[in-house]
């Protein structure tokens, strides 16, 4: 949609709806999970990078040759990665040894540079955070380099509104709430927009980590949730368009991860995990015949090595 290069054009999005059946309980109203890890990096970040890159070219903002930079937790970093050099683009990431060695392992197979910023202990912080902006932006100014500005392109919202017009073919119009956590708050909002596309207009309720609730409550913390709690505002959340911020306790989404692989089929992540604990409690609230959508962020394959899966 947002490229010509085929491979691209037939592998990103068109992804699954699944209706969760052993993890839900007796009662609640119907959770559908948008099973994203079906993109070809594993992950919904494909969707944005086709479209900030192809829409970048297609304006000539960037040119075949030229370098792209971001700052990463390593799902946008690994989808721009496999998208960058399909389009004539290298890729070099600023990221951090607080995100899992696989999504590290897959920018470098994907042929991207990588630069690395030392966490502490392992804590994405907003300092953290902070330190990897900074770096990405001073490469940014230099010569035949392209910032993706993934928390500030409207290209982002742009390419995530085909998931949301995908949600509304798939239920048939029949959403009443649709919830996930935020990062940068594209993927949320930006499906939001597909649906309203679509002449859907659910509620729409936002997430983030209860050991980070800058949202919530205005303060931020360390957490483990990969991806969300960035540790300031996300840039697209409308809260004008939120009924509610909620938090979930990280150990509930880790939780929820195991049961997901081993009820459901369904290896996710832990963003994946948390936004299937809170469309169960909004699905709970709202009762039977209701139906909650969320949304599976990505595949739990990219965190066997931090141990997500691992039962004492
Ligand atoms: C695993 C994971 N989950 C959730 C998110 C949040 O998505 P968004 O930035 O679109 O709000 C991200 C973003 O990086 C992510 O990597």
């Amino acid at each position: 949609m947002f490229t010509t290069d085929p491979f691209l054009s037939a592998s990103v999005g068109g992804t699954p709806l699944v209706r969760l059946e052993e993890v839900v309980p007796d009662g609640c109203g119907t959770v559908w999970l948008k099973v994203e890890s079906g993109n070809p990096t594993g992950s919904y970040k494909d969707r944005m990078a086709v479209a900030v890159l192809g829409r970048a070219l297609e304006r000539g903002e960037v040119k075949p040759g030229d370098r792209v930079v971001e700052f990463t937790a390593g799902s946008t970093g690994t989808a721009l990665a496999f998208v960058a050099p399909r389009l004539g683009l290298s890729f070099t990431a600023v990221s951090s040894d607080a995100f899992s060695e696989e999504k590290l392992r897959s920018m470098r197979a994907y042929g991207a540079e990588l630069i690395i910023e030392a966490s502490e202990d392992g804590a994405i912080t907003p300092e953290l955070v902070g330190r990897m902006k900074n770096r990405a932006q001073k490469l940014a100014a230099e010569e035949g380099t392209f910032y993706v500005d993934q928390f500030g392109s409207p290209d982002v919202l742009i390419g995530y509104e085909p998931m949301g017009a995908e949600i509304a073919d798939q239920t048939g119009g029949a959403v009443d709430l649709i919830c996930a956590g935020v990062g940068t708050g594209g993927a949320l909002m930006g499906a939001v927009n597909g649906l309203d596309a679509k002449g859907v207009r659910p509620v729409v309720v936002a997430l983030e980590p209860a050991q980070s609730p800058l949202l919530t409550t205005g303060v931020g913390g360390p957490h483990r949730v990969e991806g969300i709690g960035v540790g300031f505002e996300p840039p697209f959340l409308d809260r004008t368009r939120c009924t509610d911020i909620r938090t979930v306790d990280e150990a509930l989404a880790i939780e929820m991860c195991r049961r997901l692989a081993a009820e459901e089929g369904l290896l996710c992540g832990i963003s994946t995990g948390l936004n299937v604990c809170a469309a169960i409690e909004l699905a709970a609230e709202l009762g039977k015949g209701s139906s909650v959508v969320t949304l599976a962020c990505d595949s739990g394959l990219k965190y066997l090595s931090g141990g997500l899966f691992d039962r004492s």
